[in-house]
């Protein structure tokens, strides 16, 4: 028997005659040892196959801790008469070993055929990230994402949870922030408000759920940029003190946090401050990403502070920040994680994560960074975004997307930390889109964060397919068919065309018209606008 698992062991070994049936009488030993992993798989019993255990029969899964497993996420499964081993050097490899067994449980309708597998991952970072600025996705719903990540073994939930047209973190200290902040009118050209926030207990709850399922919780508070909501709420944040809406249109926005006003940094040290109370994981995302210098350029309080910093031009006000900001979470014992927008070769601190989602940044600049020692994670829009459409990205070209990028050589290896697939919400109103998105896309992206690249191949990928979307059904997820997936002709065209509509709601013309009437206003005329 061929099992369709995705991500793919490094090794399996499989025979062709039935061996092992579970039924309701499989006795679990080491279940008590095991608690999280063995509760994966009967609610996957319960949900998929209305099964019980009752623990008596002949059958039996065994879980083993033993010296012979070298990797703390790795694990072995032995199929044989009557038996399933799984041996493991943590709990977390049993979760894993779990994770592969549900796969084969569904694709033998319970009945599994002799097998051996060793397995371990190739990346120690497995990141999902979903995006729930743009649009509010409910705790249930991450909740759901949360499961999807653990059965592709994913164990990193970045949750990005501010944006231009939605605030989604309560903060006691500044309650505004959700009160406006969360709220906008409608979204482009509709009528339709939208809102919703996470109170602490949400997001209490969501960390629970995940470390239930070995997934740590990144959370992103993403500034200076994407601040329009924040703004809303508390206008002091901005230059010019402007009193703004919640943004209603996608696109990059020119109202970005102020970073001349010393009150800026005591907000957003305030308000991570409120977050490590939450994510106790250790782990923050500063975002850092797309912040144009329009206001900076204009405002006193910012042309002030370049002239006390020594700072050369306006976009190195963005690197201060995110050095302050940064040094200010690595004081409080964080790691910090930031997109990579301004690589410059004076970023200080070379201890600040950079994930990459914009490849085509100057290869120079990188280069100087691997040198450095600066850890990254990969997640190019033009592989791993998973909202983009398969026009654009195809499931191929996510596939073969390989994360060694140059300028790594065998002694700086281990600073790709590994790779992220991110799920942008700009288009994805509701889980119905979100799963055609996702799926089949995420499966090629945790082959790539899990297989070694040695073990992968797209032609053997697209043989497992069948199964794994037997999988995606039982969890009642929609998915893109491998003919949308993969799509030609004219339907690439049209999903080309499609992806060009976000131009008609870009937010630019908005910001050219206000970016005018200030300069008409401070008599300075914008210079540069990255
Ligand atoms: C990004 O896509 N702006 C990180
Ligand atoms: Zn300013």
């Amino acid at each position: 028997m061929i099992y369709p698992l995705i991500p793919k062991p490094q090794k399996i070994t499989t025979g062709d005659t039935v061996v092992f049936t579970l039924t309701k009488y499989c006795e679990i030993i080491g279940e008590d040892k095991f608690p999280k992993a063995v509760g994966s798989l009967k609610k996957f019993l319960s949900e998929s196959f209305s099964l019980e255990l009752l623990g008596t029969g002949k059958e039996k899964l065994y879980l083993e801790l033993s010296d012979e497993i070298n990797s703390d996420e790795g694990y072995t499964l032995s199929v044989k008469e009557n038996e399933v081993i799984i041996k493991v050097k943590t709990e977390q490899g049993v979760f894993y070993g779990i994770q592969t067994l549900k796969q084969m449980l569904m694709h033998g309708d319970l009945s599994l055929c002799s097998a051996e597998i060793e397995d371990e991952p190739a990346f120690s970072y497995r990141g999902f990230m979903l995006d729930c600025g743009r649009y509010f996705f409910t705790k249930e719903a991450v909740f759901t994402f949360l499961e999807i990540m653990a059965l592709h073994k994913l164990n990193y939930f970045h949750w990005h949870l501010t944006e231009d047209q939605g605030w989604r973190f309560y903060s006691e200290k500044y309650p505004l922030l959700t009160e406006i902040g969360s709220y906008r009118s409608h979204t482009n050209f509709n009528s339709v408000p939208h809102s919703g926030y996470y109170t602490k207990e949400d997001m209490k709850e969501v960390v629970e759920y995940a470390h239930s399922l070995y997934i740590k919780v990144i959370p992103e508070i993403d500034t200076p940029g994407h601040t329009v909501s924040a703004i809303a709420a508390y206008p002091f944040l901005s230059c010019f003190d402007r009193n703004m809406v919640t943004a209603t249109k996608w696109g990059v926005k020119y109202d970005v946090l102020c970073v001349g006003k010393e009150s800026t940094f005591d907000f957003v040290q305030s308000v991570f401050d409120e977050v490590t109370e939450i994510f106790t994981d250790g782990i923050v995302h500063l975002g850092g990403d797309e912040v144009p210098t329009a206001r900076w350029e204009l405002c006193p309080h910012c042309q002030k502070r370049m002239k006390d910093e020594g700072l050369k031009e306006t976009g190195d006000l963005h690197t201060y920040y995110l050095g302050r900001i940064g040094k200010y979470l690595r004081d409080k014992g964080m790691e910090v994680i930031m997109w990579n927008d301004r690589v410059k070769e004076y970023m200080p601190d070379s201890s600040l994560c950079w994930q990459f989602w914009n490849t085509d940044m100057d290869k120079k600049d990188m280069e100087g960074e691997i040198k450095k020692g600066r850890s990254f994670i990969i997640s190019p829009e033009k592989s791993y975004y998973l909202d983009l459409p398969y026009g654009l990205v195809d499931l191929k070209t996510c596939y073969e997307y390989d994360p060694y990028i140059e300028g790594l050589t065998e002694e700086n290896r281990h600073l790709l930390k590994g790779i992220e697939a991110c799920l942008w919400a700009e288009f994805v109103p509701d889980m119905k889109k979100a799963g055609y998105c996702t799926f089949p896309r995420l499966g090629a992206i945790s082959e790539s964060a899990w297989t070694k690249k040695e073990n992968k191949s797209y032609e053997d990928f697209s043989e497992r397919l069948d199964g794994y979307y037997k999988h995606i059904k039982a969890i009642n997820m929609n998915y893109a068919t491998v003919k949308q997936a993969i799509p030609t002709g004219i339907r690439k065209t049209a999903s080309k065309l499609y992806w060009e509509r976000r131009r008609l709601c870009w937010g630019g013309l908005e910001n050219l018209i206000t970016n005018k009437k200030l300069e008409k206003m401070y008599g300075k005329k914008d210079k540069k606008n990255d």
